[in-house]
């Protein structure tokens, strides 16, 4: 009793004395044995961070834990520095229904100030894809981890394996940091995206790996003001901006620089992909810069006919508005003999499409480009290989 009086003398009387507080999930009865339900656990320890009146810690020690879905509610939180320091492994369970119900595994809405460090998270997706791809009735799947309406968020160091449909999701934030990530997934893993970003801005992403069945990193409509640098990327379909124009009324993308990345055994680098359809929908503002491609499908590309599998495709013309994207010091070899693709909207052409130094190589020979409604083509404007014409 006596020692309870101290230490509540000296928390409130001499905040900087005492230690930020540190909620080790196991103290809320997490087991680290990859078998007992840990969800109601993490979810109090989350509470116990919220209702702290200063930075907090949850601490996850070495280990695994089974959860549910886990919903990391923000709105009644008062704590603006909660760090999640993991040095487990976060594993779904092995029945792929559990999850696959809600939307996203790990949610995380209406958060400011999280900051999660280290930690694996395993989304044992494989059943799933192999329900999926068996062209049975499956259910979509769940994000491993998804951040809505949320700002201030770091994620550093944390690797995600397999998860059931995207890997990370940011919708509605503003200013994240996603740095030293790893994701991982087969390339035939169906809709495993690496991050995928909407409505969001102010989000890095930096010196990462990302190896997936689908985009490495896929942008969204209203996103802006994005830096995507230090990424290997593969197996997977690359970084895209896009789908884009499936709606109507949508929210542009502008002001994206994504510089140092290497594609390996991609479908595509560096691509913009909208649907040809009616939108009021953009895309101004991009750089493209220092990309070294390693055996790459589609090098470069701008595909306003976007329509993956020729389903149902609207065929119209896109409304999307491409302007202002420039590509410099994109290098390397393409496994196609057309390395630089722009297939423009007919009734939106794109413009303001700038190309320097650009060396793409087909079978040790300089690869080609083809280019539809993307501006005039001025040729020698910059060095590339005689047989590709570089467009303004
Ligand atoms: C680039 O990212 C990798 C991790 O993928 C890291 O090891 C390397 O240090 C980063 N390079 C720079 C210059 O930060
Ligand atoms: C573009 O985005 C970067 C961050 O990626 C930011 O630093 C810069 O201020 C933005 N530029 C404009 C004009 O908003
Ligand atoms: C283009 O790349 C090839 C292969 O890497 C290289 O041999 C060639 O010198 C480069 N050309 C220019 C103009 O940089």
């Amino acid at each position: 009793m006596i020692q309870i009086l101290i230490l509540t003398y000296f928390y409130c009387s001499s905040p900087s004395l005492a230690a930020n507080p540190t909620f080790n999930v196991q103290t809320f009865g997490a087991k680290s044995d990859g078998k007992s339900d840990c969800t109601n656990a993490f979810l109090s320890a989350w509470g116990a961070a919220c209702a702290a009146p200063k930075p907090a810690t949850i601490y996850v020690p070495r280990g695994k834990y089974l959860l549910r879905n886990a919903y990391f509610n923000g709105r009644l939180c008062k704590n603006t520095a909660i760090t999640m320091r993991i040095d487990g492994t976060l594993v779904a369970p092995s029945d792929y229904n559990v999850i696959a119900k809600s939307g996203s595994w790990l949610r995380f809405e209406r958060v400011t100030g999280v900051s999660i460090y280290g930690g694996t998270l395993d989304a044992q997706g494989t059943k799933l894809w192999a329900c999926k791809n068996s062209g049975k009735s499956c259910p979509k799947g769940a994000r491993s981890l998804a951040f809505y309406n949320s700002k201030n968020i770091i994620v550093n160091g944390l690797t995600s394996l397999n998860s059931q449909t995207f890997h990370v999701l940011f919708d509605r934030c503003q200013n994240a940091k996603i740095v030293n990530m790893k994701i991982t997934a087969p390339g035939n893993s169906p809709n495993t995206d690496g991050i995928h970003l909407e409505r969001s801005s102010g989000v890095s992403i930096m010196n990462s790996h990302i190896g997936t069945g689908d985009d490495c990193v896929s942008i969204g409509p209203g996103n802006s003001n994005l830096w995507i640098e230090n990424i290997s990327c593969g197996p997977g379909h690359g970084i895209s901006i896009g789908s884009l124009g499936w709606d109507l009324q949508e929210a542009g993308v502008q002001n994206v620089t994504v510089k140092t990345v290497t594609f390996t055994g991609t479908d595509n680098g560096l691509r913009i992909k909208t649907w040809a359809r009616p939108s009021n929908g953009f895309v101004r503002g991009v750089l493209f810069q220092d990309a070294a491609m390693v055996n790459v499908r589609n090098p470069i590309i701008i595909d306003q006919n976007y329509c993956p599998h020729h389903k149902n495709c609207p065929d119209q013309a896109s409304g999307v508005r491409i302007s202002n994207v420039k590509y410099q010091d994109i290098h390397g070899t393409s496994s196609t003999q057309v390395a630089v693709k722009f297939d423009c909207s007919k009734t939106h052409p794109c413009s303001g499409i700038r190309l320097d130094k650009i060396n793409l190589t087909y079978r040790g020979k300089a690869a080609t480009a083809f280019c539809a409604n993307a501006g005039e083509r001025r040729p020698g404007l910059s060095s590339p290989p005689a047989a590709y014409r570089p467009i303004n």
